[in-house]
């Protein structure tokens, strides 16, 4: 059986994360636009550069909770027949085992070298202007996707998307595209669709089964009943 498991911030919320949409709209006190776009970080390098070492470092001191690690389950026991499409920039899926993961929105740990396009793994803050590893230019940027960006590995996931029997969510409010039409386009193809989350997102595209709750309860749940079930 093959499933797509897509993630939101809502997984890594109980772990200390904070999510985007729940509170004032604003985010961590900025607003989106200034510190979640390419304009954005033309305008001021700084106050984003900034932003995003101070999350960096935020990550670096939370730990996977038991839904990251429920999923990290679910791949020991069915293997690559499980892909884990993430939002979300932390490494927490990775720290809780997952490997078979795509993180379409870019990562926290990595950079991204807006001369060369290398994308290097980095853990130091970039606000000091560093060198690239690879050209030796300063000029590297979080590797996370901004608004009006692409997201990474669009035709993997579709393909996975596409031929899998079983497509979850869990944990995203579904407001931002293309991840958002993804449990409509696996219903298109006959998947089963099921979404967990604190708050049901109220799809367009209804999912065929909403579980409310906290993450850290639904997720380890729904993990045993698919195990029990095979
Ligand atoms: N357990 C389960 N779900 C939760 C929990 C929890 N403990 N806490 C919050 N949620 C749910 C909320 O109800 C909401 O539906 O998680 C969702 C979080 O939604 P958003 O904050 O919008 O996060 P996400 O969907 O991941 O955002 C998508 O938007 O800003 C961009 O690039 C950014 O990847 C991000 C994208």
């Amino acid at each position: 059986m093959r499933i797509v498991v897509l993630t939101g911030a809502g997984i890594s919320a109980e772990s200390g994360v904070p999510t985007f949409r729940d509170a004032d709209g604003l985010w961590e006190g900025h607003r989106v636009e200034d510190v979640a776009t390419p304009e954005g970080f033309h305008a001021n390098p700084d106050l984003v550069l900034r932003f995003y070492d101070e999350r960096r470092r935020g990550v670096a001191s939370v730990v996977p909770n038991v839904a990251h690690r429920a999923l990290s389950r679910l791949e020991g026991a069915i293997g690559a027949e499980l892909l884990v499409v993430t939002q979300n920039v932390d490494d927490l899926h990775e720290r809780a085992g997952s490997r078979n993961l795509v993180h379409m929105h870019g990562e926290l740990r990595r950079a991204l070298c807006l001369s060369c396009g290398a994308r290097p793994e980095w853990t130091r803050d970039l606000i000091d202007r560093p060198p690239c590893p690879e050209c030796g230019k300063r000029m590297l940027r979080p590797d996370v996707v901004w608004f009006g960006e692409l997201p990474y590995e669009l035709d993997r996931i579709e393909q996975a998307v596409v031929a899998c029997d079983v497509f979850v969510s869990v944990g995203t409010s579904g407001a931002v595209y293309p991840a958002a039409g993804y449990a409509a386009l696996a219903a298109a193809f006959g998947a089963r669709t099921v979404e967990l989350n604190l708050v049901p997102s109220g799809a367009a595209v209804p999912f065929d089964e909403v579980r409310a709750g906290r993450a850290t309860e639904v997720v380890p749940a729904w993990v045993d009943e698919v195990i029990a079930a095979r």
